[in-house]
């Protein structure tokens, strides 16, 4: 089964939006099989972004990502990845889709909520980066009423 990483950034967590999110994953029908609330340090975040060390927003982005604690998720289910993007909606939250995460609870890029890998592979590096200790395996006894 598919597995992606979801974080609620700082802005969310300070915004009281755990709840709220944590609700849709579980309610479309996702299992959650981690969870850790944790500040991360600049190194740690730094990595997580690698890709965007170019970027001209880098540095404000790891300020806000380490101003307060995150909330880490690893979340299960067919199609995790793709269908996880587009619950959290478009980066931009003026693209955002109403419905989606950032379509319904945000304003800015530079504060939009969470984070959803945007790939199978990315889903995996992350999900290693940030839960080097594994992931809890559980049975869901609902599993056989939503598949
Ligand atoms: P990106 O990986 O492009 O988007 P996503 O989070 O949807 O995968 O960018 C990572 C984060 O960087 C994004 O969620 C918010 C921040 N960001 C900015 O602050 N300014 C920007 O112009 C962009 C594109 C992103």
């Amino acid at each position: 089964m598919e597995r992606t990483y979801i974080m609620i950034k700082p802005d969310g967590v300070q915004r009281g939006l755990i709840g709220e999110i944590v609700k849709r994953f579980e309610s479309k029908g996702f299992k959650l099989v981690a969870m850790k609330l944790t500040k991360p340090s600049k190194e740690h975040m730094e990595e997580h972004y690698v890709d965007l060390k170019e970027k001209k927003f880098f540095a404000g982005l790891i300020e806000y990502m380490t101003s307060g604690p995150v909330c880490a998720m690893v979340w299960e289910g067919k199609g995790a990845v793709v269908t996880g993007r587009k619950m959290l909606g478009a980066t931009m939250p003026s693209e955002s889709d109403p419905g989606t995460i950032r379509g319904d609870l945000c304003i800015e890029v530079g504060r939009n909520i969470c984070h959803g890998s945007d790939s199978v592979d990315s889903a995996n590096k992350e999900i290693a980066h940030w839960f080097p200790e594994g992931i809890c395996e559980w049975e869901s006894c609902s599993k056989a009423w939503i598949y």
